[in-house]
This record gives structure tokens, sequence and C-alpha cells, in this order.
């Protein structure tokens, strides 16, 4: 396939490769495949068990090896009726009587019923939490920007850089601010500094009494967001079959129903299970997140693309690249096989991106004329969120110039422009080398009909699945994350160091000595 170019494939009939699930349709007709590399890549998926580790992800099998775990993340969003079970028992009444709880507290809060501790409305939630925790509800708050209730303003404290509370906190009151305590382990550091940070605020400014009024906590570690002073009943638990990375539809998507209410977040759900169902169910030929899951394999491994940008062409979808920079890379970043054997091939791609238009005019010229070739997802809804071209309005106009632009970055990435089309414009000698669009990016383009809970489920439930396929097929292990923890292990050590003003710690490489002596005479001069 080297010397095939997307050109030449598109002149042949490419309707195999366009797929509609979950009210979504995946055109992969730009990849820089023809059918018998197609064939070969699901007959790949077959020999490395796709199938089997599709079934055994659902039937709550413990997948996640090296944490002894399963991957229940499907059952969040499952119906009583859909039965999943863990070791033998069914999770299903469980899941429910957490959204229940959830439904129950966001109506209150919604309805005033649930006050701060001076009697003033909510007006404000601080969801407190990073990774996981954080960037699946900062990106969902955003997404649904359309459907939230505007009297509900919500606020993402993630970095323990305290400049991050520190600015929430200078924009919200305290009498009428939630804050939520979103950490699976209760235990990241980053984390419960900031939660100490927001209760010290609450405590300085309405007394030790309304921590009760002003704090909810969603984590797998119920007692200890107990110990910290939690009430019971705004505790809201999941299950530790749920990666951090794939929980938004677990209590981590708190904020996100406050924000749109209990309803639409069942879609959200519901849309969610209609991309599950559509991947458990489908032959792997015909299943959207296989075949984003194996270009993905087949750009990665074998066309040697070391990144993937996302493209999402909606202001509203804006954290999305970030969100699944934490789904793919820290779910895919790996290179020892599940058997503990070093891999032989290339694994997860970084992925990275922002909104179009605006990347067009910033990194979009590296994408089609620079030396590294980059693959990309390019994403857009069929309508606006919000019409008006009922009254031939403006959002319907600029909607259709947005998704214009949309395809017409599929079509010259994918496509590009030869010397003789150049040629023909009647552009000069010397200029026709520079305006030759070299084309041959391959771009898959995710269509859905609107920006809606229901679609941002799917299209959200699409990754989750393709990222899993990935792993299987590098036979790879998606849900653990150790590379994460000896960073965290090491600062711990230089925060004591630093307390201490210990500038020789054995513990630490001689560079990292130096720049904590550099660190602290820094800090003993006076002030500029
Ligand atoms: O960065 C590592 C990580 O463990 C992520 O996988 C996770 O989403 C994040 O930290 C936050 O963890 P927790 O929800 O336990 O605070």
């Amino acid at each position: 396939m080297r010397d095939e170019s997307i050109r030449s494939l598109l002149r042949s009939d490419r309707e195999f490769l366009r797929i509609d699930a979950a009210g979504m349709s995946f055109d992969f007709s730009r990849q820089r495949l023809d059918s018998p590399v197609l064939e070969s890549l699901v007959a790949l998926a077959e020999q490395t068990g796709v199938r089997q580790s599709i079934d055994a992800m659902f039937a709550g099998t413990r997948v996640n090896s090296t944490e002894g775990r399963a991957a229940l993340h499907v059952a969040l969003r499952g119906r009583p009726s859909d039965s999943f079970t863990v070791d033998g028992e069914d999770v299903s009444d469980a899941v429910e009587n957490v959204v229940g709880r959830m439904e129950e507290f966001a109506d209150r809060v919604r309805s005033g019923a649930h006050r701060g501790a001076t009697g003033e409305r909510i007006t404000d939630v601080v969801n407190i939490g990073i990774g996981g925790s954080d960037l699946g509800p900062a990106m969902a708050y955003q997404a649904l920007r359309a459907y939230r209730d505007p009297n509900i303003t919500c606020h993402f404290v993630s970095n323990v850089d305290p400049a991050d509370i520190i600015e929430v906190l200078s924009r919200v009151t305290p009498e009428k601010t939630l804050f939520i305590i979103a950490s699976k382990t209760f235990t990241t550091a980053e984390t419960m500094i900031n939660a100490e940070h927001a209760r010290t605020w609450i405590v300085d400014h309405l007394g030790d009494g309304a921590v009760g009024a002003h704090f909810a906590a969603v984590s797998t570690a119920e007692q200890f967001a107990d110990d910290f002073g939690i009430e019971r009943q705004n505790i809201f638990g999941f299950w530790d079959w749920v990666g951090g990375r794939y929980s938004l539809t677990s209590a981590v998507g708190l904020s996100t129903m406050l924000a749109i209410g209990p309803l639409r977040f069942r879609e959200l759900l519901d849309g969610a299970r209609a991309m599950d169902i559509h991947f458990r169910d489908t032959a792997l030929a015909d299943n959207a997140p296989v075949l984003m899951g194996l270009c993905a394999v087949w750009n990665r491994s074998f066309l040697q693309m070391s990144t993937s940008a996302v493209l999402p062409y909606s202001r509203d979808l804006a954290r999305l690249p970030a969100y699944l920079q934490q789904l793919t890379m820290e779910s895919n970043g790996k290179s020892v096989r599940i058997d503990g054997s070093p891999v032989t091939y290339d694994t997860g791609a970084i992925y990275w991106g922002e909104p179009g238009t605006n990347g067009q005019h910033s990194f979009f010229q590296l994408l089609h004329q620079g030396t590294d070739e980059v693959c990309s997802d390019i994403i857009l809804a069929a309508r606006p969120t919000s019409s008006d071209r009922q009254s031939g309005g403006q959002i319907d106009d600029q909607h259709d110039v947005l998704v214009a632009h949309a395809l017409a970055q599929a079509s010259v990435l994918s496509v590009g422009l030869t010397r003789e089309e150049v040629a023909a414009t009647g552009v000069s000698e010397d200029l026709v080398p520079h305006k030759v669009m070299p084309g041959n990016r391959p771009v898959s383009v995710i269509m859905m009909d609107q920006l809606t809970p229901l679609s941002l489920g799917a299209l959200l439930a699409a990754y989750e699945h393709s990222v899993f396929v990935q792993a299987s097929v590098w036979q790879i292990n998606p849900f653990d994350q150790w590379g994460v923890e000896l960073g965290k292990k090491v600062a711990s050590g230089i925060v004591d160091d630093i307390h201490q003003r210990q500038v020789d710690d054995p513990e630490l490489d001689p560079a990292t000595r130096a720049s904590l002596a550099a660190l602290l005479v820094r800090r003993d001069q006076p002030r500029s």
C-alpha cells in the first residue's frame, strides 16, 4: 500500500468502508487501505482473539489482568434487564441504585430543595478531580452546553497548581457553592490537596457545620470520603471494575447530571449503550469500533504514523481531544504484552487536536505539507445544536460554513492536489512545487445528526471500544497505567525534601538534586 494513493483508491467503490452505528456514521473511505487489506486486518483481529476479548469484557472477566480486575464500564449504561455480572454477581441493581440516588440528589439541588448551610440555593458546582475524574466531566459539560440548566454553573479544578482553585474560588460564593470531590481512589494527591483547600475555604466562611451541605463525593473508596467529613447520603460509589478514564458514565458524571438534568444524563447513557450493543453484537467486518480500531492499528503499526489528530468541527467538543488523550494514551501507551513479553511492533499513537476551523489557521499547514504523515479523525454534526433555519437565520448559515470546512479538509488531506492540477490553475512555474498538496493523509469522517447527550454517549463509547480493539490486536492491557505511578512516588519524596530543605537526598539522581538546590536558592532570594 506504500505506492497506493487514497486518490486512486477513491476511484473505486468504497461503500463497504462506510458504517452506520448507534445513529452515527463512520466513513473510513479516506483511509489508505483497500478491501484485501481490510480483509487481512479483520483476519488479524480474528487471529488475535478480538471477538473472544469482546465477549470476555462483556462477561465481566478480569480482563485487566495486571490489576486483577474486570473492565465492565458497559454495565454502567446497561438497563436492569441487561444483566451484567462480575464473579457471578449481578451488578445491574447496584448500578441502578447509584444512578437513582444521583438522580434524587440532582433533582434536589436543581429544584432548590438541597440548599447551602445558610439557606441559599446552589448556583455553582465545583468538581475537584483529575485525570478520568476531571477530563470526562469537563469535556461533557462543555459539549452539552445547550442542554445545561442556566441556574447552575459547573467549574472544574484539577491541577495542584494553586492558581487553579484560587481562580475558581474567586468566581463563586461559599453560600451557593457545592463541591464534588471526584476520585476513584480518594487518595490522589492533587485532588486531596484541592479538596482540603476547598473545605478550609468553606469552614473559614461558613463554619465547621457547613461541610455537610456543601460537599458531595464520588469514589470507590466510600469510607475515605466519609472520613473526609462528607455525609453518607452525599457519597456516590462506583466499583473497581470501572477504570478512571472509562468512568464518565459512572457517578463521576454527577456534575454532568447536575448541569443537564437526570433525563438528559440517561440519554447520554442510552447513546453509549446503543454503541455497546452494536459493538457486542455486530460481526467484526461491519463493526464501527472494530474498524476504527483496525484503522488505528493499520496507520500505527503498518504505515508507521506515530500521531493521530482528533479534529472536532465543533467548538462544544473543544475538550474532546484532551479527553481522548487520556483514553487512548493512558490505555495503549504500553510496550509490554499481557504475558510480559516486549512488543515487536509500534503500539498506541500520540493523540492530539483542536477544534476546526481554528486548527486550520495554526497546525493544519504541517498536516497538509509537512514531512510527517498524520492521520486524523474529522468529527462533525450535520445540524447545529440550536437552529434558526426556519427564520433563515445566521446560526444555520454559520454551521453550513463549518461543515463545508470539515469536508473540504477531509478532501484536501486525503486527495491533495497534483503538480499538473496546480500548473493548470495558471500559477507561475516557480510556485508550483510550493502549492502541490501531497494528500494521501488518512482521514476518518465521523458524523452525527446533532450534538446531543445521545450522540455524545455513542461517540465516546465508540472511542472506548476502538481503544479496546487496538489493545486486543496488540495483546496489551489497556486498563492499567503503571507508568504514571513512579512519578507520583518520586514527587512525594521531593515534597518532603523541599519542606526539610534537604538537597542531598540519596534517593534522587544528581541532576534532580542540583535542580532542587537551585530552586531553594531562588526561594531564599528576596522577591523582585
Ligand atoms: O493519572 C493516573 C490516574 O490514576 C488516572 O488513571 C486516573 O484517572 C487519575 O489518576 C485520577 O485518579 P483518581 O480518580 O483515583 O483520583
